[in-house]
């Protein structure tokens, strides 16, 4: 069956990417999600509970703020998407209160979540505490360290926190140790997955999940007075947040989409986490995709700066992006991305987190007609990369 743009077809593939590639033990866990996922979020009730959570706790809609100095300096109209804004610092949140209401109604009572850059674990620990769910946070040793901020707020929320130790010790050794566990207790936990990779539904779940901020450009734009950005910009660890930015225009080919990985080191220096341009098609977590790999398959060991984009694959909806030449994906480096981000604070006043600044990195890199609507997704907040800015600034 052929795929519409940003859905996956009934077995969970985008073209040729995507599916459910799981162990046998898991089985059940993906079936009754598979089976549930959607007929649970078209409720009434979900839909009610959802949408107050959204406006009344994470504080939607987050403000899509026209970034005048920026704009002056760059000739276009750059406009911010305030995913920084909300409760929390990020645009996990958004998926995580989704994941939670779900989890809830199947009568699950205990949680576990992967994390890097630990936005996804405290926006976990967070929605665990609001509903009383017991929570375990799988985050790798090397980013417990880089982005101890967050972990000391999982902790204060009541998670229990596991360092992940094995591989490079950032997300895909977190990622790995959370399906093991996953694995052991299959009956009572659900896994809410931090971004559109994994196994199927998750992909096409957090995208929905996620797409409430195209939604939200989409009408904000039109106060301003456009009728639609010429350009999208968005980082990409796993892709949630660009997911969730392009969704609602993935059908305007008149919008540019542009997603921006991180070169970490420079693209050919065997230290980055550049997937869909150093990546093979294979096999990671659960689902068929572009991931990093030595000629014998082995997964590379990805580097950056940032912790949620330090990721060796990429979610299914992105390469097939790709493929049919929708979105273009270029990458920053760890330099660029940094200086980029101190751009930001110094014109705007605004600290962005080392993830975002990835994706304010590529207003350098691109050719813009003058007075161009440009919007870019400004997926966090800086306050837990303040020590590697200020390293940087020592230099
Ligand atoms: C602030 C922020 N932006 C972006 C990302 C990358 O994730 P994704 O590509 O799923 O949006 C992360 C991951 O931790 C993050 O914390």
């Amino acid at each position: 069956m052929a795929t519409k743009i940003g859905f996956p077809d009934s077995k969970g593939y985008y073209g040729k990417y995507g599916g459910a590639i799981i162990p046998e033990l898991l089985f059940g866990n993906i079936h009754e999600l598979k089976k549930n996922y959607l007929k649970i979020m078209n409720t009434p009730s979900f839909k009610k509970e959802f949408n107050f959570l959204l406006k009344n706790y994470v504080g939607r809609p987050s403000p899509l703020y026209f970034a005048q100095n920026l704009s002056k300096k760059y000739q276009a109209q750059i406009f911010l998407k305030r995913e920084d804004l909300n409760h929390t610092g990020s645009h996990k949140i958004n998926n995580t209160i989704g994941q939670i209401l779900i989890a809830k109604k199947l009568k699950k009572t205990k949680i576990i979540a992967e994390t890097g850059a630990g936005q996804h674990g405290v926006a976990t620990a967070t929605v665990c505490a609001l509903m009383g769910l017991e929570c375990n946070i799988y985050m790798g040793a090397k980013d417990i360290e880089r982005q101890a901020s967050n972990y000391a707020r999982m902790k204060m929320l009541g998670a229990q926190v596991i360092p992940a130790t094995s591989g490079s010790k950032t997300l895909k050794d977190a990622t790995n140790e959370a399906i093991r566990a996953w694995i052991n207790e299959p009956l009572s936990t659900h896994y809410i997955i931090g971004s559109v990779v994994g196994p199927a539904p998750y992909p096409d779940m957090v995208t929905r999940f996620q797409s409430v901020i195209s939604k939200e450009i989409k009408s904000q734009l039109s106060e301003y007075g456009f009728k639609k950005p010429d350009f999208l910009i968005a980082c990409i660890g796993g892709g949630s947040n660009a997911a969730g930015t392009f969704f609602h225009f993935l059908n305007e080919p008149k919008t540019k989409l542009i997603g921006v990985e991180a070169a970490g080191l420079g693209i050919e220096s065997g230290k980055s986490a550049a997937t869909l341009i150093l990546g093979r098609f294979g096999v990671l977590h659960g689902s068929k995709t572009i991931l990093m790999q030595d000629k014998d398959g082995q997964i590379t060991e990805p580097h950056s700066i940032s912790a949620g984009l330090d990721y060796p694959g990429i979610g299914p909806l992105h390469p097939f992006l790709k493929d049919i030449k929708r979105a273009q994906y270029i990458s920053a480096t760890d330099m660029e991305a940094v200086e980029a981000g101190l751009e930001l604070t110094k014109l705007e006043g605004i600290i962005p987190a080392l993830e975002s600044a990835h994706a304010l990195a590529a207003l350098k890199k691109i050719a813009f007609k003058k007075n161009a609507c440009v919007v870019i997704s400004l997926s966090g907040r800086g306050d837990k990369d303040l020590e590697t800015y200020q390293n940087y600034l020592k230099k």
